[in-house]
């Protein structure tokens, strides 16, 4: 584990990895008993201590999650994905990739995608992500993400990426570059993520295929090879998991849309969220009650206020009762902004603090790079490649 230092043993520490169950040395601990003398048997993590058996046994579970520095990051990136990372951190060996090279799917500007890149790693840290718990890096820093994503290539059938709805809606909205790297897309994904032998991804619902189809290669090469790849599980968060367009709100919310007011940026000023949210399209009654098929505008609406403010769908129906949908967009837009105001606030100085950004990248890339490394090195030898030797 990364910034992980052995330390002396500590009679009264708890091995985080056993819950605080198992003492040190504990003789119904699976791991061998730790003695005095076997100082460097224990580590210190975050303030935490842990076996380094256990460590290595693997039962710290470890989450990997990205997202493509594409556009401006939307309010759907971060109630449906970054806000839930955030509690993840202190319990999880946590790795959170800006997902450079995916993005070169859809032709970009090669000035402002450098700019965003930086500006995502920002907004990361901004968001609550602590670059001394996590791996913050960039996916294009660590080569073995498209080596690996070669590999699986060759593990995945052409008939399976057919059927990505994403594939295919993208294709739609970029029929003048329907490229190879846009059907490939999700192979990408796939060695991000077993790469790292991640238990859990954290993702919005959008991404459910993508994962389903990462579980299925991970099990197709595992039945070949042996247990080379863990197999990851998904977790969608119960609230706000799929965040609507304002503008078309049977459409998601997306970073590439070309309307503006469809989305709101994690980076739009306090005027401008005011504005779109007083923009959003609802529907000609007058009553705030959640009703997603017939009530799409305003059941997305309360979907984003209940993941701001913590509200139930109840509870916001009872504050609203009676009340018409000018007040309640307000009440939406008041919320967002105040709960974008501090990460906006921070995301302003780290833009400002150059070299920091720059340590965070660097140290990222080296630990992701080596854990990285492990796997590519381990699947080499599976299929026949001599692993690189350094
Ligand atoms: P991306 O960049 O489109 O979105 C990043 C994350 O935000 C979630 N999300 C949403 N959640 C709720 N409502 C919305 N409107 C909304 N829009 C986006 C997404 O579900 C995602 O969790 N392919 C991925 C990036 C990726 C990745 C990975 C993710 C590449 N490799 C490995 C996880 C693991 C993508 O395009 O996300």
């Amino acid at each position: 584990m990364r910034y992980c230092r052995p330390v002396k043993q500590d009679e009264n520490a708890l091995c985080s990895a056993r819950q605080g169950i198992h003492k040190f040395g504990n003789s119904s601990c699976k791991i061998p008993a730790i003695n005095a003398k076997m100082i460097y048997n224990v580590m210190q993590c975050n303030e935490k201590y842990w076996c380094k058996g256990c460590v290595e046994m693997g039962e710290t579970k470890r989450i990997f999650s990205g997202i493509q520095p594409s556009g401006n990051i939307t309010l759907g990136n971060y109630i449906g994905a970054i806000r839930n990372w955030v509690p993840l951190q202190d319990e999880y060996d946590c790795l959170y990739c800006i997902v450079d090279l995916h993005a070169l799917t859809v032709r970009q500007d090669p000035k402002e995608l450098r700019e965003r890149s930086r500006s995502l790693l920002a907004l990361y840290i901004a968001c609550g992500l602590d670059p001394e718990k996590n791996t913050l890096f960039l996916q294009s820093h660590v080569s073995a993400h498209a080596e690996l994503a070669w590999i699986l290539s060759t593990f995945t059938y052409i008939g399976e990426l057919n059927r990505m709805t994403q594939f295919k809606e993208k294709a739609e909205k970029h029929s003048d570059n329907i490229n190879a790297g846009l059907f490939t897309y999700p192979v990408l994904m796939a060695a991000d993520i077993l790469l790292y032998q991640t238990n859990l991804v954290p993702v919005g619902q959008d991404q459910k295929q993508h994962l389903e189809l990462t579980r299925d290669i991970a099990i197709r090469f595992n039945n070949i090879y042996g247990d080379v790849f863990t197999v990851p599980e998904v977790f969608i968060p119960k609230v706000g998991a799929k965040i609507m367009s304002l503008q078309e709100p049977e459409k998601k919310m997306s970073k590439s849309d070309e309307n503006p007011n469809a989305f709101i940026s994690l980076l739009d000023t306090p005027d401008v969220i005011m504005k779109k949210f007083k923009r959003a399209v609802t529907d000609s009654e007058a009553e705030v009650r959640y009703d997603a098929e017939k009530k799409p505008g305003i059941s997305n609406l309360m979907n984003i206020y209940s993941s701001v403010t913590g509200k139930t769908f109840s509870e916001i129906e009872a504050e609203f009762e009676g009340k018409g949908y000018g007040e309640f967009k307000v009440a939406v837009g008041e919320a967002v902004i105040e709960t974008l105001r501090p990460i906006q606030e921070r995301h302003k100085e780290l833009m400002d603090s150059k070299d920091y950004l720059d340590g965070v990248m660097k140290a990222g890339a080296e630990r992701a790079g080596k854990l990285a490394f492990k796997t590519l090195s381990k699947v080499y030898k599976k299929i026949g490649l001599i692993p690189r030797i350094l």
